[in-house]
């Protein structure tokens, strides 16, 4: 990798209010007193925030042991998830979630509430014969019932692993039988942007195309929809205890595991990332309250679906372990219009509200009549994820939805990392739009060049890793262990984890990130690996070979092109015909999200004399960046003028 020169220099700074500053739950110098903490020594640093954040039921007395890469914290301790974020707030009198439907329902659930139906729900899992390390996938969209299911495996030690219920029969297939899981739980189905998608037809199909290791399926009603049942299901009302029921939360081991969830690597299938209990539920927990700024009298809305890591660490585990108000919206941003969020936050007075760039974008270009006439001023704090977002969107959205008081948090994480890892602090930090500024205290970021250095300097680019282990890091990819140490660990001797990001410094320190040095894309927020979208293509029965690159989108921040040849032998059907049938296809295999924006057909690729597709030129092409680097080993250099012809 060359250094990359960086070419976006911004200068505008924004300060918190007074008013914020002087409410905030961690000061100037509380910030200061905890990083320095932490250089003076980082294991009584997170030994105390442990017994800040965390209800143990039996004390830790060991810290951080194991070696690179495989580390253990807390690992003497004992303690449950589920207890630390419902029980230990039954006498809260706030919601623990405002659950507002697509067709616009309204529901309020207490603590005292979600703890009744967590027991009512463990209780049920029990009856299905589910224990302590057996894994159960969850396959339902973003309402109450699924945040229910999770925290009920989690009081039993079941270990979830949830799938985002856009995704296809295969995709869950896949999941399912990865991880061996022993139960799937769904709902009859859900309507996004208005439209029905059945869910237990999409959970049939996957087990009819061979999951033996299911075992029983439990299924939430939640539209009333008549579905066929099968030897293996059980429906939710027959199931439910007739009476409320409390079950004991388990005392489980800090280092047992939370859940799985799947996320896109550069190469081959999903990577099912490990989760522990203690080390993840401490660093949502206390990220939660630093940089969300969380307290019980909040009402946080963060858009993030429960399919994804976002909504397992802020809208599940960390703020409900801090007994704060959640708000979930199982809609679509501009469904039944464009002023559908705005609308919400006005009639919740959510006073927290964290989204992905894409959404901002998204409700940017419908214009400013739609936010500006809602009453917004209940909203104290802004935040984003996913992606880097673009100043343009970072500033439309401090004045437009934050009305120039709010503060934005643009907090760097991945799934690997469990919870925010470079962030600012909303009530000191100076905030320049697009950069996620600098990394919390705890967490020891660098930035390497390519020879294996660390660079100090500004606008130079390089790759971005995390030197200490830290308490909510992955432990490790499901069943693969080889993976997990070539992805993450493989590069400069083992000594630091790799985050796949590039980044640079300014020259105030704070850091940008430029994108990801593999071969995964970021579309909408949502990862994908090329590789899984060029399995999914050339698995169709006329296509001989795929290139899938990305390329800038306006609204999505990158899209997919690929670059298709068909079989010699298929018929001439006109190209926009197969590019609707591969489009279909790539539906079907993996979900919406993959499907390529551009197909674009050719009779040949591009590839090396070894027979690589090289893909730097598709990238260059679909990006119309003029063609870089060396082209010598290419095959045959005409390609390169047939494909400029078609696209
Ligand atoms: C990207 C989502 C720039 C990054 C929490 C990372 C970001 C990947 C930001 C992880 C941000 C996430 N600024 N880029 N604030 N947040 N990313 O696993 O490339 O779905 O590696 O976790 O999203 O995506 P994941």
């Amino acid at each position: 990798m060359k250094d990359i020169e960086s070419a976006l220099i911004e200068e505008r700074l924004y300060r918190p209010t007074k008013k914020f500053q002087e409410n905030c739950n961690i000061t100037a110098e509380q910030a200061i007193k905890q990083h320095a903490d932490y250089k003076f020594n980082p294991e009584s640093f997170w030994k105390g925030l442990a017994n800040q954040f965390i209800e143990w039921d039996k004390p830790f007395t060991k810290i951080c042991s194991g070696s690179r890469p495989f580390f253990k914290w807390f690992e003497d301790g004992e303690l449950n998830v589920s207890k630390n974020c419902v029980d230990r707030h039954i006498k809260n009198t706030n919601n623990a979630i405002i659950h507002i439907s697509e067709s616009g329902k309204k529901e309020n659930i207490s603590y005292k509430k979600l703890y009744e139906k967590v027991n009512r729900f463990s209780w049920s899992l029990k009856k299905m014969k589910l224990k302590e390390g057996d894994r159960v996938i969850i396959y339902m969209p973003t309402i109450p019932e699924s945040i229910i299911a999770m925290l009920a495996c989690a009081r039993l030690g079941i270990i979830h692993s949830v799938v985002f219920a856009g995704f296809s029969s295969e995709s869950l297939k896949d999941r399912i039988i990865d991880c061996n899981a022993k139960a799937v739980i769904t709902v009859d189905g859900f309507k996004r942007s208005g439209k029905l998608i059945e869910s237990k037809k999409v959970v049939d199909e996957a087990i009819e195309a061979g999951c033996e290791c299911v075992k029983a399926v439990l299924i939430f009603n939640n539209l009333n929809l008549k579905i066929s049942k099968n030897k293996i299901d059980f429906t939710w009302d027959e199931i439910a205890p007739r009476e409320s029921v409390v079950v004991d939360p388990l005392s489980m081991n800090a280092e047992a595991l939370l859940f799985i969830l799947y996320t896109s690597g550069s190469t081959g299938k999903p990577k099912g990332i490990m989760h522990s209990s203690a080390g993840y539920l401490l660093n949502c927990s206390l990220t939660s309250r630093w940089v969300f700024d969380l307290k019980e009298n909040d009402i946080f809305w963060c858009t993030a679906d429960i399919g994804w890591v976002t909504g397992h660490s802020y809208v599940v585990y960390g703020p409900l372990s801090l007994g704060a108000t959640v708000l979930i919206y199982d809609g679509a941003p501009t469904y039944p219009d464009k002023n559908r969020f705005w609308k919400i936050i006005e009639e919740n007075k959510v006073t927290v509200f964290y989204t992905a760039p894409t959404a901002i974008r998204t409700l940017m270009k419908v214009g400013e009549d739609s936010p500006r006439s809602f009453k917004l001023d209940s909203l104290r704090l802004l935040g984003t994820v996913g992606e880097p977002i673009n100043p343009k969107a970072w500033v439309w959205y401090h004045k437009m939805i934050g009305l120039g008081n709010c503060p934005i948090v643009d907090t760097w994480w991945q799934t690997e990392t469990g919870a925010n890892m470079i962030a600012p602090l909303p009530g000191i930090s100076d905030l320049a739009p697009g950069t996620c500024t600098k990394p919390l205290p705890g967490i020891e970021t660098a930035i390497m060049d390519t020879n294996g250095d660390e660079i100090t300097n500004a606008n130079i680019g390089g790759d971005l890793v995390i030197k200490n282990p830290w308490p909510s890091m992955l432990r490790g990819i499901w069943n693969d262990e080889n993976r997990y140490k070539q992805t993450y660990w493989s590069k400069y001797n083992g000594k630091y984890y790799i985050t796949g990001d590039t980044a640079r410094y300014d020259d105030k320190g704070n850091i940008w990130i430029m994108g990801r040095s593999d071969d995964v894309v970021n579309i909408s927020g949502h990862r994908l690996g090329t590789m899984e979208v060029e399995s999914a293509l050339v698995a169709h029965i006329n296509v001989a070979e795929a290139a899938v690159v990305s390329y800038k989108h306006e609204i999505k921040g990158e899209a997919i092109h690929a670059f298709v040849s068909l079989k010699q032998n298929t018929k001439k059907l006109d190209n926009s015909k197969y590019a609707d049938e591969l489009r279909q296809w790539v539906k079907k295999k993996i979900g919406s999200i993959a499907v390529p924006e551009r197909i674009s057909f050719s009779d040949m690729l591009p590839k090396t004399r070894s027979g690589k597709i090289m893909r730097r030129l598709l990238r260059n092409l679909a990006r119309g960046e003029e063609i870089s680097g060396d082209t010598s080993t290419l095959e045959n250099e005409s390609v390169i003028a047939q494909l400029r012809e078609i696209l």
